[in-house]
């Protein structure tokens, strides 16, 4: 079962910032677009991957100091998915917004998407990618964030999927933990 989304006057769940308003969705979702050049091929001559997830970095960085009001780190990136080969002259568009909060962190979703720049044909998706940031204090360390706001349906569908896959992140790092300390309590090493 997965939480609800929060409705703007819900009770605010155990361990979420109390004295900070609840954010919408739209306030802090972003557009990154960039054409991409000769300089960022790989040795295959489409674009290399690593540009793209620098683009998806920054843009869910951008979502995740909207949305804080502040500093906020990379924590983890998982399921980037490349759909399709990106090519020098595309025009690439990296939509992010915030699909979840939990007290310091942010599930950031960003869709990509590719156009060639110089015809009207239309937009297809090339990629996609969920991160997760923590906002920060001056010292690095994380801050409570404001609880983010779905607003349409498509919100609240994105907001119920990231409380799955947070829950999946966590139960997989408790199993991870646990495993290596029984490897060392059996003396084992890495
Ligand atoms: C991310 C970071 C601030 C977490 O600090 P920490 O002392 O482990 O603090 P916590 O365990 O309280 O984690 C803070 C929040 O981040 C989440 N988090 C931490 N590590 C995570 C991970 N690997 N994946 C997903 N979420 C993570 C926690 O669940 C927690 O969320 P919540 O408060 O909403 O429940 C710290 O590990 C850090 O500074 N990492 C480096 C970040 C960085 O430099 N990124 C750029 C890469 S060059």
């Amino acid at each position: 079962m997965t939480d609800q989304p929060p409705a703007p006057d819900s009770d605010i769940p155990d361990g979420i910032a109390r004295d900070l308003p609840g954010k919408p969705t739209s306030a802090s979702r972003t557009t990154l677009s960039h054409i991409m050049t000769a300089n960022e091929t790989n040795l295959l001559g489409t674009v290399h991957g690593g540009v793209i997830m620098k683009l998806v970095d920054d843009a869910a960085g951008a979502v995740a100091g909207r949305h804080s009001g502040g500093p906020a780190v990379t924590a983890s990136m998982d399921e980037m998915a490349f759909l399709s080969p990106v090519r020098v002259g595309d025009l690439v568009h990296v939509h992010a917004q915030c699909n979840w909060t939990g007290r310091t962190s942010m599930e950031i979703g960003v869709r990509v998407m590719a156009e060639r720049w110089n015809e009207s044909t239309p937009a297809q998706q090339v990629g996609s990618a969920y991160l997760v940031f923590a906002a920060v204090d001056a010292d690095g360390k994380p801050r409570a964030v404001p609880q983010v706001i779905p607003e349409t349906e498509r919100d609240k569908r994105r907001y119920q999927e990231a409380q799955i896959r947070r829950t999946h992140r966590l139960a997989r790092r408790r199993a991870i933990m646990e495993l290596r300390e029984q490897s060392t309590a059996e003396g084992l090493g890495d």
